[in-house]
């Protein structure tokens, strides 16, 4: 399998595409792409991944998004963006990297692997923050979980 080559690219060049795998509503994306740090993951020509960080506060940052296109999901491209996403953010002088996300399956399992801890659980901000319900794998998702990894 071809390593993926990873870029930091412009908030518009990001297939926004890839981004609804992770984050369906395009109104919350919107608000934070313009200030994220975008990068992407390319095999050849095809964009196949991407991920988005963005500053809270000057020493802690948030991974508003991660996706690996459907077809190559499984393949280890996940993994490799979501450490360069914590160097990166260590880098750019992160010393806490947050996120948040409603599925409790094996993404969460993805990110405790990487070290993250869940440190906080929100319930019903699905339901007050998104238009329109969101199911994954025919469950909604209503409480959403924040991990945080000390860098
Ligand atoms: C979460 C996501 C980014 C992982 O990317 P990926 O390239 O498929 O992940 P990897 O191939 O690097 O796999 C990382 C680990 O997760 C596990 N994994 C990945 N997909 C899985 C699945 N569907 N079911 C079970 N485990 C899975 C792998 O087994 C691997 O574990 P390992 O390190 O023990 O081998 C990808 O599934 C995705 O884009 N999903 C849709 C968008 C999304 O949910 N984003 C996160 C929002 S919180």
């Amino acid at each position: 399998m071809p390593t993926p080559s990873l870029h930091k690219v412009p908030s518009e060049q990001v297939p926004i595409a890839l981004l609804l795998e992770a984050d369906p509503s395009p109104c919350v994306i919107a608000r934070y792409l313009q200030e994220g740090h975008c990068v992407v993951a390319r095999l050849g020509e095809a964009t196949v991944g991407v991920y988005v960080i963005k500053a809270l506060t000057a020493d802690t940052w948030e991974l508003m998004n991660m996706a690996v296109a459907p077809e190559h999901q499984g393949q280890g491209i996940g993994a490799l963006l979501l450490r360069h996403a914590i160097e990166q953010a260590r880098q750019l002088g992160a010393q806490r990297l947050e996120l948040g996300t409603g599925t409790f399956g094996h993404q969460l399992t993805f990110y405790q692997r990487a070290g993250f801890r869940v440190v906080a659980v929100e319930p019903d901000y699905f339901l007050t923050h998104y238009p329109e319900p969101l199911f994954e794998n025919g469950l909604q998702h209503r409480d959403r979980l924040r991990l945080a990894l000390a860098l």
